[in-house]
């Protein structure tokens, strides 16, 4: 592992266009659960019933009493782990220029990282579905389920559902990051949501190298990545930074 580590850290040493593309399990250490595997979101909610736009153009209530209530208590407990903090300390050393996540608790942001492309949108806000007016999450009062603005409209978080189509500027950006990019630091994804699954692919077509760190292999492992670090995001970052800390 330790050897596997000085690679992937020799890579960002030469790099000079380093883009990371996080998924869910980035901020588990933050409390905040994934969608597969044990303990995900999708074992215990079935996404189509409730992360589906239809799902909640028919049933907002009950989408919003399961899944927007839970996942509001939740995300205002959680605060960013080593994971977000070890790719701040990467932008700090020149080393990492934008973060894409697909994740949409905002801690990046509050980790520090200066460009974040949140491709699935963000729960830190909310809109009227009538008016558009703006709301911020953590205000919003839940005594009365669905919430509504004042002109009567049910509120949403500006996050993407299923079945709706990815922002045009946060896609856009992120294929072209990935085609330009040197190394592609891909953390805490399952790589299996299209599209932001083929970020990965594009970048490695293009000839960059491909830094993988999770527990687990993913899709991505046989065929994409360069460097498979597997473990959780928190210690293998601690790890990473220290060794590229090393070389510098
Ligand atoms: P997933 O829940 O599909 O995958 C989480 C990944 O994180 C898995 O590969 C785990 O092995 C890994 N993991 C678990 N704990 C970890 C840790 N401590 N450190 C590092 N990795 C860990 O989450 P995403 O790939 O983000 O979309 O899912 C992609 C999209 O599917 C989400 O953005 C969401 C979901 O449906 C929408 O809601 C539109």
């Amino acid at each position: 592992m330790l050897e596997k580590i000085d690679q992937a850290a020799s890579a960002l040493a030469r790099a000079r266009k380093t883009v990371a593309l996080t998924g869910a399990g980035i901020s588990v250490e933050s409390g905040i659960p994934p969608f597969r595997g044990k303990g995900g979101l999708w074992e215990k909610y079935d996404p189509m019933k409730y992360a589906h736009i239809s799902a909640f153009e028919q049933r907002p209530d009950e989408v919003w009493k399961v899944l927007f209530s839970d996942l509001k208590t939740v995300m205002k407990k959680a605060g960013p782990n080593d994971g977000h903090h070890g790719l701040f300390r990467l932008e700090k050393m020149g080393k990492l220029q934008t973060v894409i996540t697909q994740n949409i608790d905002g801690l990046h942001q509050k980790a520090g990282s200066s460009d974040v492309i949140e491709f699935h949108g963000t729960f830190a806000t909310q809109s009227c579905t009538i008016c558009q007016r703006g709301f911020i999450t953590e205000q919003i009062d839940l005594a009365e389920i669905p919430p509504r603005c004042d002109c009567g409209g049910i509120l949403r978080p500006n996050v993407v559902l299923f079945g709706e189509t990815i922002g045009y500027d946060q896609l856009k950006r992120s294929q072209i990051l990935a085609s330009t990019c040197d190394v592609m630091l891909v953390v805490g994804t399952s790589a299996t949501v299209e599209p932001a699954a083929s970020l990965p692919v594009i970048a490695k077509r293009a000839g960059s190298y491909i830094i993988e760190i999770n527990p687990e292999k993913t899709p991505l492992s046989y065929h994409f990545s360069d460097a498979i670090l597997l473990g959780k995001a928190g210690s293998i970052m601690r790890k990473l930074v220290s060794a590229l800390e090393d070389i510098l």
